[in-house]
């Protein structure tokens, strides 16, 4: 079995993030919402989905700390768009145990929102263990390793152009460049 498996191109991500900007920008006409990024992972899906939406909207970021172990989450906020009163939209690469999603809610529902929503690229609906409302999702994906268009492995590929599941980590663990072929395919 091959080590790394292709789950979306370049043209399927942009076909199905085009549809979700449309989606939204249907959604939330005349609403103007705050779209907030959880770094790092978001950033290729969060550029193209802003520039796949058809609306006013304000950007901000947000970036998580983990404790080891424990599984809690901090959360560090660019608190650049005052919050109170608007329609907040997550944007998030992956929704897993669902853990962060829950924490990053209960925070920022205290700023006084209007309302709250999450789009997430990816859905790893099988690996839930909170239940945590997820409004719009680009994919649902089994529970292997993801990397690719966000995804890292050890700060890595977030810059590879489509998605891919690692079948066996181990080649990974015992080599960072084994995948390095498939993220930067030759273009000539
Ligand atoms: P959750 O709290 O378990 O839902 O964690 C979500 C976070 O875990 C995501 O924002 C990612 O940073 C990370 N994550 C979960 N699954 C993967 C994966 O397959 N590849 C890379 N990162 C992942």
């Amino acid at each position: 079995m091959a080590d790394f498996v292709e789950v979306a191109s370049a043209d399927d991500l942009a076909r199905r993030v085009a549809e979700l900007g449309e989606q939204i920008s249907a959604d939330y006409a005349g609403r103007e919402p705050v779209m907030i990024g959880v770094l790092n992972g978001c950033v290729p899906f969060f550029a193209d989905l802003v520039r796949a939406m058809s609306i006013d909207l304000a950007v901000d970021f947000l970036s998580l700390t983990r404790f080891d172990g424990s599984g809690r989450v901090g959360m560090a906020l660019d608190a650049g768009v005052p919050l109170g009163g608007r329609d907040v939209i997550l944007v998030e690469d992956i929704v897993d145990t669902g853990l962060t999603l829950v924490t990053l809610r209960k925070v920022l529902e205290l700023h006084g929102l209007a309302s709250l929503a999450t789009v997430a690229l990816l859905d790893k609906a099988p690996r839930r263990i909170v239940e945590v409302p997820l409004e719009y999702r680009g994919f649902e994906v089994g529970d292997e390793f993801l990397i690719g268009y966000g995804l890292d492995w050890n700060h890595l590929y977030r810059n590879a152009r489509s998605l891919w599941a690692v079948m066996d980590l181990s080649v990974l663990q015992g080599d960072v460049d084994a995948f390095a072929p498939y993220a930067y395919p030759a273009t000539v």
